[in-house]
């Protein structure tokens, strides 16, 4: 924990510096404030000199210009300092989730990904501010006015000593019983926002469905917030309370002792009041420094649950350079276990340079997870998969991905302009290039759109359909114009004429490519020199279209039951 603090806040010790002399000026100014009190008694009210009158007021001005100076490098830079340190967070996380490893990401809860990097950096950043402005200032405050308590009368001071356990125990009994509420508060908090997040993402679902039940649900979780808050507030006065309390049984015991001090002439009234202002300050400082030792305690919890997103095993950028396909595809003896599920179960597939696959069989029968393998998405698996003579595994996979295009059922659509959203394709394709694919994806919709290739996606009045999204998966492909070409049911949202067109389109334009293809429709497996048929995660039949038809096996049923 150490060790990540101070590498992150490194960087800016000389902004520290400066806050830091903020904290000393402000501690210092309150200090001098507890002082000078004795002198505007004994001096002042008691002497009656007007000379020190004078004296007084511009002292007075100095220590309030102090303490504004102070307060303003404290308040603004410790605060400053945390936000390039979290500006810094949020790009390593982000960076650290792009390069993550797939197989890896996907066994993590997004929810709680989504959380360590929103609320937990948030409170990360809340705390070290914390620190800043109240820790390291309320300790050099403390110090300043114990210094003075004891030079103005160590006697009072020792009355006021007794009353530190009892302050401790309270500040720490409460303290506690907070703690624990806020906590809860947070979680109810969370239910409530995933809640309605629920019910807006949902929301012409759920008109179907009887929504009793989620009222019934969201009134649970909206009583339960209430009485967390009515608890939280509760022992938060009761908090306060009890210190305000020994507070004043303090300060009574000190006018009790200081006044027949003052009465024996062992005590100027200057001195008293002077102790008393910084019994006040001393109190107030001790409250912030308890609050912010409470806080302090949540800093490690939350620095773990960062750090596990910081230390995401990434893919390195290391193994062989990839420049395209020159031989083959082979899949040797590949298993592949997910828990207790064998997902995949001793695969041999040899697929040649320029040869046209088609995978069949049943949902859950292993397609998608077989050709995730190409591209390296998925690696702890058991056998080879060769790419020409190296192990999939031994690329690099940036140079191994530049050469595999992917469409499959589901579609990426980011929030952003489609023009943005085909550019990842091709990142210097020319607004040409662009129309030229969407027209070869018959992506037609696009153009009617008023704002064209800059309208933004995703907002009100431009979501799209399945189909539509698919066009741009398809649009995409025509640029990105991989080497090798996995289509996982990447055309089932189009009706059966643009799915011919589209098919015919890639079959034209990737002539020479390697095309794997799973697919539902017969039609499409024309093109196909090659079909192979699975079944819980196994080969079951292999060989061309009309081979596999005489055997009368599966593929035969298939074939039987889908004209
Ligand atoms: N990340 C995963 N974790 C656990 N099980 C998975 C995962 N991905 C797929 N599966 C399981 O593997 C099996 C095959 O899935 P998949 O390859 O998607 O089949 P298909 O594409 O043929 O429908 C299914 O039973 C599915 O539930
Ligand atoms: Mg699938």
């Amino acid at each position: 924990m150490a060790k990540f603090l101070a590498n992150l806040l490194k960087p800016y010790i000389p902004l520290f510096i400066l806050a830091f002399l903020g904290s000393l000026l402000e501690s210092g100014a309150l200090a001098g404030l507890a002082y000078i009190i004795k002198n505007v008694v004994d001096d002042v009210f008691v002497a009656k000199d007007f000379k020190s009158l004078i004296f007084i007021l511009i002292v007075l001005v100095i220590i309030a210009v102090s303490k504004q100076i102070g307060f303003f490098l404290k308040n603004y830079i410790y605060p400053l300092i945390i936000y390039k340190v979290l500006k810094n967070l949020r790009e390593k996380i982000f960076d650290k989730l792009l390069n993550a490893q797939p197989s890896f990401l996907l066994k993590l809860d997004y929810g709680d990904i989504i959380s360590r990097a929103t609320n937990d950096i948030e409170r990360f950043g809340q705390i070290l501010s914390m620190f800043g402005t109240n820790i390291v200032t309320e300790v050099f405050v403390i110090t300043g006015i114990v210094f003075i308590l004891i030079y103005r009368d160590w006697k009072l001071f020792l009355i006021f000593l007794f009353a530190i356990p009892l302050l401790a125990l309270a500040l720490n009994y409460f303290g506690e019983k907070r703690k624990k509420y806020s906590q809860k508060l947070q979680e109810s908090m969370a239910d409530y926002t995933q809640i309605l997040n629920q019910v807006i993402t949902g929301f012409e679902l759920i008109k179907l469905f009887n929504k009793g039940i989620f009222q019934k649900i969201f009134s649970k979780i909206n009583n339960q917030l209430y009485k967390r808050q009515k608890k939280n507030t509760f022992y938060e006065t009761v908090y306060l309370g009890s210190v305000e309390l020994i507070a004043y049984t303090a300060t009574a015991g000190i006018i009790f002792y200081g006044g027949y001090r003052i009465i024996k002439g062992e005590l100027t009234a200057g001195d008293f009041f002077s102790f008393l202002g910084g019994v006040l300050i001393l109190v107030n400082s001790l409250q912030t420094l308890q609050r912010g030792a409470v806080q302090l305690k949540a800093l490690s919890p939350v620095i773990d649950r960062i750090q596990l997103l910081l230390n995401l095993p990434e893919e390195k950028e290391e193994g062989i350079e990839f420049k395209g396909l020159k031989d083959k595809i082979e899949y040797k003896d590949v298993s592949l276990k997910i828990g207790e599920n064998q997902i995949l179960k001793d695969i041999n597939l040899t697929i040649k340079k320029g040869e046209k696959v088609g995978i069949v069989g049943l949902t859950g029968s292993g397609k998608s997870t077989l050709v995730k393998l190409i591209p390296a998405l998925i690696k702890d698996f058991d056998g080879k998969l060769f790419i020409d003579s190296y192990d999939v595994r031994q690329y690099n996979v940036s140079s191994l991905r530049k050469y595999i295009g992917m469409i499959s059922q589901d579609v990426f659509i980011f929030n952003d302009t489609l023009k943005n959203n085909l550019l990842i394709a091709k990142p210097n394709a020319t607004d040409e290039e662009l129309i030229e694919a969407l027209k070869k994806a018959k992506a037609d919709f696009v153009f009617k759109l008023e704002k064209g290739l800059d309208t933004v996606l995703g907002e009100r009045g431009s979501r799209l359909s399945g189909g539509e999204r698919q066009r741009i998966s398809i649009a995409r492909l025509f640029l990105k114009n991989p080497d090798i070409i996995i289509i996982d049911e990447g055309t089932s949202a189009l009706d059966v004429e643009t799915e011919e067109y589209v098919m015919e389109e890639i079959r034209k334009e990737f002539s020479d490519r390697t095309i794997i293809m799973i697919t539902h429709r017969l039609k499409i497996l024309d093109i196909a020199e090659k079909v192979v048929v699975m079944e819980n995660g196994r080969i079951i039949e292999e060989g061309t279209k009309e081979q596999l038809i005489k055997e009368k096996g599966v593929f035969y049923k298939f074939c039987s039951l889908s004209s």
